[in-house]
């Protein structure tokens, strides 16, 4: 027997040419804002609207750490455990991107993902959320993105290192893949107080999911590459995900290296390396009129900002593409592995700002 199921009746839509002959006109009456940005007041979330997201929930985890859960609109196409989304966040009237990795678990029933910041001394961005953000707080946010995943066929033996704020990609991990049976995780923060999730982590380890690992650096000093592996003497066998400071992961990258580990070694940077610096320059920013002193160790982006060009950014590491500008003349340095771009006047050249300093003078389209 076939039962039909009753479909719900769909709304009727205006036709796309007289919905666009609407839109001009109310567009007419609401110059100089756009119809949108008025319907952004009332509805931030709705279809079709950048995307957004709601901050449901702001939930201290340490003295400077945060979660916040957020509510996102409705074009969000979800994410896979491990990776980052770039939040814009109005900090002091400027909008400033940045990139923080998603905590939390999947198709949680309040429809909501969350992030975990960790205000860091002198931080922009990181102090705001943690200490000055409210629920109700609505953010533009991006889709998720990011390659610290767990492969399909899952490792039957994991290790994590982490350290400070390093940790959450990994509790995204940790929360979602309860398949994991045979985990070590090796964490430090400076002090017991300041591991971020512990109450959960040592919950974990006493269910036997993890073999938990915790160091506090300010008693008992950093963990080196040689220290990790010795407190783990099975890490040959383990596939490893690691995250935390940039001086840590290089550690890492150079002693699986040499143990012909490079390829089960997986690594996430919330900073760039940088490698090569050198001489820099005057830059200027043509639509601005903004001429500044670049060092050559500085990428432009910070520069630009710390002058007050409104710059556009995202991760601020490499990764996102976020803050492309066109160089218009003049030669910039990527601080990752020293190559130099040069443009000739009327190239527009695009760099990433965030990763290239200036090599000599040159002149940005911004
Ligand atoms: C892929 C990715 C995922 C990330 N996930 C998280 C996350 O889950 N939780 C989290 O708290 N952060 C995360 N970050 C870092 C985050 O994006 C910001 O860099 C961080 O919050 C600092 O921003 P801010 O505006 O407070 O500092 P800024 O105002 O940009 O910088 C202030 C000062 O601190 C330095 N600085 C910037 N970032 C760091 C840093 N991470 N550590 C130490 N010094 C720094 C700057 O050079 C500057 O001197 C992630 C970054 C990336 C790229
Ligand atoms: S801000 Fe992401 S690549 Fe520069």
């Amino acid at each position: 027997m076939t039962t039909t199921v009753p479909q719900p009746t769909p709304a009727r839509q205006p036709r796309p040419a007289l919905r666009d002959r609407v839109l001009k006109l109310v567009e007419l009456a609401t110059t100089p804002l756009l119809p949108t940005d008025y319907l952004d007041l009332v509805a931030p979330l709705r279809s079709g609207a950048a995307l957004r997201g709601r901050i449901e929930a702001v939930l201290p985890e340490t003295r400077d750490a945060a979660t916040l859960v957020i509510r996102p609109g409705r074009g969000w196409r979800g994410h896979t455990p491990g990776q980052y989304v770039r939040i814009g966040v109005d900090v002091d009237g400027v909008r400033q991107w940045r990139a923080y990795s998603l905590t939390s678990r999947l198709g949680r029933a309040d429809g909501c993902i969350a992030i975990t910041v960790k205000a860091i001394p002198g931080g922009t961005v990181s102090n705001h959320l943690v200490h000055r953000t409210a629920p109700g707080t609505v953010i533009q946010l991006d889709q998720a993105a990011g390659e610290f995943v767990l492969p399909t066929q899952r490792p039957a033996k994991a290790l994590f290192v982490t350290a400070g704020s390093g940790i959450t990609p990994v509790m995204g991990l940790l929360r979602n893949h309860p398949e994991l049976t045979d985990v070590v995780l090796v964490h430090s923060a400076p002090t017991p107080e300041d591991v971020v999730f512990a109450a959960e982590l040592w919950s974990l380890a006493a269910d036997g999911r993890i073999r938990l690992v915790e160091q506090h650096t300010d008693t008992a000093g950093l963990l080196d590459a040689a220290g990790i592996a010795a407190l783990v003497p099975d890490s040959a066998e383990r596939a490893t995900w690691a995250c935390g400071p940039v001086g840590m992961l290089e550690a890492i990258e150079e002693h699986w290296a040499a143990a012909g580990l490079a390829d089960r070694l997986y690594t996430e940077r919330f900073r760039p390396t940088v490698l090569v610096t050198g001489e820099g320059g005057t830059v200027s920013f043509a639509r601005s009129g903004t001429t500044l002193e670049a060092d050559g160790a500085t990428p432009i982006l910070d520069v630009a900002e710390e002058a007050g060009v409104l710059m556009p950014s995202g991760c601020r590491m490499g990764i996102c593409f976020g803050c492309v500008l066109p160089l218009r003349e003049g030669a910039v340095r990527d601080l990752r592995n020293g190559e130099i771009t040069t443009a000739a006047p009327g190239d527009g050249v695009l760099i990433q700002t965030c990763i290239s300093a200036a090599a000599g003078a040159c002149d940005i389209d911004h």
